[in-house]
Formats: C-alpha cells, structure tokens, sequence
C-alpha cells in the first residue's frame, strides 16, 4: 500500500478529499520560458543531456517551484526515452523537434525490447532526488506517453500534425501495429511503476496525437484499450495511485475515453467544450471525475487583463467538479514570467 501524501492539495482533490483552493500546476512548467532553464540547458549542450543527468534534471524540475506557487513538480525527462531504450536513435534538432529513426519493417517490431535501460534510469534517480528537497505539501508527478503516441513518432520519425507514415502503417498492417501498441504498453507499465517506486505520487499518462487514430473504433482501440490495461497493471502493485490522462484533441471522443478509462482526473485541451463534457460526464455516465485544464497556452503568453478574464472563465466554467487547473497545452517558450506570476495570483485569489 502507498502512502499518500495528505499534505498536498493536488493529490488530495484525486483521491476526492475536499479541498479549499484549486491546485494548479502547469506542463512543460520547467522549460525555455525560464531563463535559468536556458542557463543550465546551455551548459548541458543539449535536451536529452538534461535528462539523461539526474543532479540537473531535478534541479529543473525544482526550478519553476522556487518562482512561482505551484502545487506540484513534474519530473522533468520526455516520453521519447521508450524508444530509446529500444535502441531507436533519437536526437533533437532546434526548432524542429524530435527526429528518430523510422520504423519500417515488421521484424523491426516483433524484435523490439528495452535493450538500453540506461536511458530511463535517470529519471528514476531524479525522482529520488526531487523527492527528498521537494516541500510535503507540493506533489511529485511522474508520466509516459500512451503506446500510440510514441508508436506514432517511432514510425513517423518525427512529430507532424497528421503523421502520414503512421496513419497509413496502421491501415495497411493492423496487426503488426497492435503488436507494436502491446509491447509499448508492457515497456511503459513497467516504466511507470518504476517512477511510483522512485517517488512519484501522480501518473500522467500523454495522448498528445489522439486525434489521428480516426474513428471511434480506432480510438477505443488504439487510444481507450492499451491506456487501460496500463492502468491495471499499475494498479495491482499501486492501488492507489492517482492517474491523470491526457487525450489531446479526442474532442468528443474524451467522453468515451471519461467512460471506459479507469482514470482519476482528465486533462482537456483548450479546444473541448467544456460545458457539454461535464453535462455529458454526469448524465451519461453519472461520473463525478476530477477535472484538469484547460487555458490556451497561447492566452498565457499574451497575459494582461484579457488572460484574467479568460482565467475567471475557465474558473467558472469547471465550477460544479473537482478541478485542477493546467493549461490545455505545454508552456510556449515566448512567454513572459510575469504572465505566469499573473496567472498564479489571480487563481490563488479567486474565490467560487
Ligand atoms: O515540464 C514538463 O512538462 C515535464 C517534462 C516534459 C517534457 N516533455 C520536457 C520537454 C514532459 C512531460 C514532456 C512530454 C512530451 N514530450 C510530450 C507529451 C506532451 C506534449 O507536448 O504533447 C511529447 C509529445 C514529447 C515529445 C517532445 N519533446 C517534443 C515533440 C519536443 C519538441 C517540442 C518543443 O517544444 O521543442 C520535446 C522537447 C522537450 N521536452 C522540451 C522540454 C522542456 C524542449 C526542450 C528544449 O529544447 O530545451
């Protein structure tokens, strides 16, 4: 059994404890809009040095929380580590993200296994050192990308918004697809096990390009099913571990996903409707989940007074659930500090 760490407002809201304030944390909250990021990231000389380094990646993941008042530090390492522990090259170019080398065959697949575990050890170790400086009142969150999201990129090679070569390798080979899906699922099980062991007090699970698996079908397959029996295997050695799931962009398919994911909390993008999901949430399903979302990235880098009436409305909006805030999306690199120091105060001071 975990202990849960009844200190913190955000875990306490998941496992459906009252709270007064609405927790708030942020993705990509330590990242290239800090200047100190930069500053370390520079003598690192790269992105995955940072996480391959866990003296320097947990103090990344501390370093948003020393500014701002956040309610929890997410471990600070990438979903692209599967793959590299499945020996698949993984480099990242500037401005244009990550570039692996594409799978292209079946034996690519059936002969695919964790054959570098060095590459996610860091994150383990970090998670240690994050957990023994971080304030008992802050939660520590641990993550993976969902098996379709990193299937995507190992077959993409890259990230893209449609991401061709995937969506045409799973309509001409089915089977093999699923068989990449269920060896991801097993590598990434184990992973986030790992990370419970490690410290981590939250799961965030990442389905950042649910929204290229196509039809309902494709989504309970591909996107609802994996997701699912990951959560299982988590649960029969961490019963209580709070999960969050992320299915970007599912739009109207995040009500199923509300339906058959035995999650804690759902995270929203910007582009949800809001009201309908809740509305639907409760009368189809008669769900009372926890709620996590759901501010544009792109209002938080604008800031001013027009980011303060978009944030009381978001308040508004996820007024009769439980709800964390978080944007819909990562933090844009542009954004201005004093815009995240906003968007604290104004939550911190916003009373239902
Ligand atoms: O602060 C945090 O959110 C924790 C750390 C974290 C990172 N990536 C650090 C990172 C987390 C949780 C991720 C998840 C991740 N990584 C996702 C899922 C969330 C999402 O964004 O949809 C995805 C798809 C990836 C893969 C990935 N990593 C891409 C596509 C990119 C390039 C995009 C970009 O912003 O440049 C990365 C790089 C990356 N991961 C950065 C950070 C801080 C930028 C690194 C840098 O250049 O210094």
């Amino acid at each position: 059994m975990d202990n849960i760490n009844k200190k913190s407002n955000l875990v306490n809201i998941l496992v459906g404890k009252e709270v007064n304030d609405t927790p708030i944390w942020m993705m990509r909250q330590a990242g290239r809009y800090l200047p100190e990021y930069r500053a370390l990231r520079k003598n690192a000389g790269s992105f995955l040095n940072l996480c391959m380094n866990p003296k320097l990646a947990s103090e990344v993941t501390l370093q948003p929380l020393k500014r701002f008042d956040l309610d929890a530090a997410i471990i600070f390492s990438d979903i692209l580590t599967i793959p590299m522990a499945c020996n698949r090259e993984l480099r990242f170019v500037e401005n244009e993200g990550p570039k692996l080398k594409p799978i292209t065959t079946e034996k690519e697949i059936i002969d695919l296994k964790i054959t570098n575990a060095e590459y996610l050890e860091p994150m383990y170790e970090s998670l240690n050192i994050v957990k023994n400086k971080l304030d008992k009142s802050k939660a520590l969150i641990g993550f993976a990308g969902a098996p379709f999201t990193v299937a995507a990129y190992m077959i993409e090679g890259e990230g893209n918004t449609k991401f061709p070569k995937c969506v045409s390798f799973f309509k001409n080979n089915e089977k093999i697809f699923l068989l990449l899906l269920e060896k991801l699922e097993g590598f990434i099980a184990n992973h986030l096990i790992k990370q419970i062991n490690a410290g981590a007090e939250i799961i965030q699970i990442f389905e950042s390009h649910a929204k290229i698996a196509g039809d309902e079908k494709k989504f309970k397959e591909f996107c609802i099913e994996p997701v699912k029996r990951i959560i299982d295997k988590i649960r029969k050695k961490h019963p209580n571990i709070p999960i969050i799931g992320f299915p970007r962009n599912a739009s109207n398919y995040y009500l199923e996903y509300g339906k058959y994911v035995n999650v804690d909390c759902i995270s929203l993008d910007q582009n949800v409707d809001v009201k309908w999901l809740i509305n639907n949430l409760k009368m189809t399903y008669n769900r009372n989940l926890c709620l996590q979302g759901n501010l544009a990235p792109e209002i938080l880098l604008e800031g001013g007074n027009k980011m303060v009436t978009s944030v009381h409305n978001t308040l508004n909006s996820f007024s009769s659930v439980k709800h964390i805030f978080n944007l819909g999306h990562g933090v844009i690199k542009e954004t201005p500090i004093e815009n995240v120091e906003l968007l604290i105060k104004t939550i911190k001071t916003w009373k239902k």
